[in-house]
């Protein structure tokens, strides 16, 4: 076992941290405050070859390991985490069209994707009654030669009013449940499509969420995402992935919250003592436990052995993890953790949502209990 970084994730970690510290860092706070999308910074993050990491060379994408691309968010995350859930976001969608995409959805989405022509990707599977429960999702898409017509509602969705594509789940009447859901292509030009509310949140301010409108939404039927009734399985294997980048960005929520406490305590020493000494070493200790659990889900990832469970894994302990680690860091500065001279009040309620996102705590302990029961029986 080798604990170093290989040529290429040391080379794409720098890369990400240099991009974060020019483009990201000195714009943070105020994109939180105002709330404004961070458009320039995620469009130069694509310029950079940091968005789509993992997309293979031979479709014209950077061909790195999701172990470069755990490391590149986690570097984004540490300075603003709504830039990092929209790379993530974004590169999720694009892995997903490398995978299962035709030659023509290849060509017409990826290079837009990984050049930041469009600011962003977007992922539609939420509906108001479908969260947790993804199968239970009510948005019908029918087919009407040579369309298919789209009629429903999506909430939740990160980046809505910048995505150039949408991944739109909706059922296509081949079962119940699970079964009998597609996936498809959908475009903000194409007729019956509109963006709806925007939410007002507590963290990621950044990154906008919306709602997204189908009123008998006419698509070509070639923009069908793989296969037919397939949709389900398409949108978990998609997440497994993406729990990955979760995780990832919580890490550097975590690791920026620690930096902050590490230099807090320079410049006020008189209060570093043996109890906030203790609390630190423990902050760092859980770091490196979640830090280790990426790395293993993202090494399984790349070699092609199973990982669901432990991106599940990986999601749930780090995102946990770093919320405490955020709660400890605004105990830790006092009074002054609660005002915006310092950022961990951002990076508390930046924090907060990634237990929820692409599955919540409680989603995770199900697809990781349903591993082992499995390989128990
Ligand atoms: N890979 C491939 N196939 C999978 C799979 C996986 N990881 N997980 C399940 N499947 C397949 C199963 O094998 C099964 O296939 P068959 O029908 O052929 O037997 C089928 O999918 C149904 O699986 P389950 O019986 O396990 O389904 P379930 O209804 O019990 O639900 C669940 C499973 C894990 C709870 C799932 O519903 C889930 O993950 N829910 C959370 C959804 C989620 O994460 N939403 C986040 C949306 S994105 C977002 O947050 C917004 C954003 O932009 C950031």
């Amino acid at each position: 076992m080798d604990f170093t970084w290989t040529e290429e994730q040391e080379t794409i970690r720098r890369r990400a941290a240099r991009f974060a510290a020019e483009y990201v860092a000195p714009y943070a706070a105020k994109w939180d405050r105002e709330p404004s999308f961070p458009e320039s910074a995620v469009r130069a993050c694509a310029r950079t070859g940091l968005t789509g990491l993992t997309v293979p060379k031979e479709l014209g994408g950077p061909g790195a390991s999701t172990v470069s691309y755990a490391l590149a968010i986690t570097e984004i995350a540490a300075a603003c985490s709504s830039t990092a859930v929209t790379i993530a976001v974004t590169s999720m969608v694009a892995e997903t069209i490398a995978r299962l995409g035709t030659p023509e959805q290849q060509e017409r989405y990826l290079p837009p994707l990984l050049s930041g022509e469009f600011a962003a990707g977007s992922f539609a599977l939420s509906e108001p009654g479908a969260g947790s429960d993804a199968g239970a999702l009510r948005t019908r898409a029918e087919y009407r030669d040579p369309d298919v017509v789209i009629h429903g509602e999506k909430s939740w969705i990160s980046s809505g009013p910048y995505a150039g594509v949408f991944v739109v789940w909706a059922r296509t009447g081949e079962g119940e449940g699970t079964r009998g859901m597609s996936a498809f292509l959908v475009e903000p030009s194409d007729p019956g499509f509109s963006v709806g509310r925007k939410e007002e949140k507590m963290g990621l301010r950044a990154s906008p969420t919306v709602s997204l409108n189908f009123e008998d939404c006419h698509i070509p039927k070639e923009r069908l995402l793989g296969e037919t009734g397939r949709g389900f399985r398409i949108a978990m294997q998609a997440l497994d992935g993406g729990r990955i980048g979760v995780a990832s960005q919580a890490l550097g929520i975590a690791r920026a919250a620690i930096d902050v406490v590490e230099r807090y305590y320079q410049v006020h020493s008189h209060r570093l003592g043996a109890f906030e000494k203790g609390r630190l070493a423990q902050m760092k200790a859980e770091f490196v436990a979640a830090r280790l659990m990426i790395l293993r889900a993202a090494w399984r990832k790349d070699n092609g052995v199973p990982f669901s469970a432990k991106a599940a894994m990986a999601k749930a302990f780090s995102t946990e993890t770093a919320n405490k680690i955020c709660q400890e860091a605004v105990n830790l500065l006092g009074e002054d953790g609660c005002t915006d001279d310092y950022p961990v009040e951002r990076l508390f309620r930046d924090c907060r949502v990634t237990t929820i996102y692409e599955g919540t705590s409680e989603i995770q302990r199900i697809v990781i209990s349903r591993s082992f029961l499995r390989d128990a029986t």
